[in-house]
């Protein structure tokens, strides 16, 4: 790791706040505003305080490099994704060390690009059995609908099961988990979750119910012969050696896929839709490309080379409306970065939201243009100036798999269905762990 000569002896600068909660006030509910204004405010590397957390806002592509990458081991994840482990427990999103890098090795295996490729008909199968259901003219929330039909994508796929009630249950209760958790990271001082207070009972029992869906699953899988699944490799590698993943580990390291593998791609569904609705002559050129190359057939895994159109309308959704919008690491040693001192404890933030809105790589950067992807951009733009997935050892595991459903569906459903949004609908975007649209996304579906 490379140690500057001379080293800024302060903080990098920031916004003045007050001596109790630092700068918790100015954050707010659409925190990404206030990362934005950070970076353009400070510059690459700005400094801010959360109650009693220090925290960097990074937004240098070669400095995020460093932070994900170069200095990667002498980082952990940050308190941001600690507090939503009553729910993910020590799944691959939130352990750390050479327990993750097993646990790693051992789920990896699906997720390659060549097997993701044989689940490409169930995705399209999927898809056409929401199709359906549909009715034109009907009102429907756009983000329930692709939840929906991408959590039936991973159970099938992932787990090997049919979608049945308990995907409705655990979805609700996850919700509303995820919305309580994100006010206690939101709030000066944790209480304790054993604590009789209101929201600690509401918060446990929707935990409790998410945890017995969880356990349904895992049931329903253990009475069958198991296949080649993820969920039976899981239970497998348990039954080999009891000491490599008991029943806890097994049921966070669901837990953490079912949730990872459905929301984040139902989210770029979701705004790729949205942006659609607003930008008619990319939604025209969309429709034409399906027509050329698909005309009406439900879209293959081979067909996806021939839709680069399609790929960059997700692309470019994902740059704007990124579903993992923030990234966050914990220094576990003092460290150097970008001349400032890091020290053991710090918390380092890198911001989709705020490195895909750089005018520097992306020219008008709040405009919806798809076709700024048609020519070869990604293979020019620097490392870490768009990672929607991340990047370095904790990459996300489900890159082949998120693109290639979102291209699937997107085209499975686009060629059959338009959707006008509502006249009085509210789109605003509600910053969680991830980014649904605050108000849903209400919208009229009319056949095509
Ligand atoms: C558009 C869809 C998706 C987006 C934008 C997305 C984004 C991300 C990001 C940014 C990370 C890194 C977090 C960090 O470094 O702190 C991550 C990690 C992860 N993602 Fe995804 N993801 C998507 C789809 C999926 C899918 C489909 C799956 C599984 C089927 C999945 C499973 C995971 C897991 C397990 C991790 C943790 C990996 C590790 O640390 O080893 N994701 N994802």
């Amino acid at each position: 790791m490379a140690v500057l000569q001379t080293l800024h002896k302060g903080l990098p600068p920031g916004p003045r706040g007050t001596l109790v909660g630092g700068n918790l006030s100015q954050i707010g509910p659409r925190r990404v505003d206030f990362f934005l204004e950070l970076a353009r405010t400070y510059g690459p590397i700005a400094s801010f305080r959360a109650g009693r957390w220090r925290l960097f806002l990074v937004s240098d592509p070669s400095l995020i490099q460093q932070v994900l990458v170069t200095d990667a081991r002498s980082y952990v994840k940050h308190f941001g994704v600690r507090t939503f482990k009553p729910v993910l427990g020590n799944g691959l999103l939130t352990s750390e060390g050479e327990f993750w890098l097993a646990q790693r090795r051992l789920l990896q295996p699906p997720f390659l690009k060549a097997q993701v490729l044989s689940y490409a008909p169930v995705m399209a199968e999927l898809a056409e059995a929401m199709l359906a259901k549909w009715t034109p003219g009907k009102s429907v929330n756009i983000e329930f609908e692709f939840s929906a039909l991408t959590s039936a994508i991973a159970l099938k796929t992932l787990f090997g099961l049919d979608d049945h009630g308990d995907r409705e249950r655990i979805d609700s209760s996850l919700r509303l988990t995820f919305a309580l958790l994100t006010v206690r990271l939101d709030a000066l001082f944790q209480l304790p979750l054993w604590l009789p207070t209101a929201a600690n009972f509401r918060l446990r029992r929707a935990i409790a119910d998410v945890n017995a869906v969880i356990d349904g699953f895992i049931a329903q899988k253990m009475s069958r012969p198991l296949g080649s699944d993820l969920l039976s490799t899981m239970i497998a590698a348990q039954r080999e050696d009891g000491t490599r993943m008991t029943p806890q580990q097994l049921r966070d390291e669901a837990m953490t896929l079912y949730l990872a593998g459905h929301e984040t791609t139902a989210l770029t569904l979701t705004w790729s839709w949205y942006l659609l609705s607003q930008n008619p002559e990319a939604e025209k050129t969309l429709v034409e490309e399906w027509r050329r190359v698909l005309n009406g057939r439900a879209a293959q895994a081979s067909d996806l080379p021939s839709l680069p159109y399609t790929s960059a309308v997700i692309n470019e959704s994902m740059r704007l409306y990124p579903p993992a919008y923030v990234i966050g690491r914990e220094a576990t040693a003092d460290l150097e970065l970008g001349g400032y001192r890091v020290k053991k404890g710090y918390t380092i933030l890198m911001s989709q939201w705020v490195n895909h809105r750089d005018p520097k790589y992306f020219p008008e950067p709040e405009r919806f243009r798809p076709e700024r992807w048609l020519d070869g951009l990604a293979a020019r733009l620097p490392k870490f100036a768009y990672y929607p997935f991340g990047g370095g050892q904790r990459l996300c595991i489900g890159v082949h798999f998120a693109l290639m459903e979102a291209a699937i569906v997107l085209a499975t459903v686009g060629q059959k269905y338009k959707f006008t949004l509502d006249a009085d609908a509210v789109i605003d975007i509600m910053p969680q762990i991830t980014m649904p649209p605050r108000y849903g996304m209400p919208a009229t579906l009319a056949r095509r």
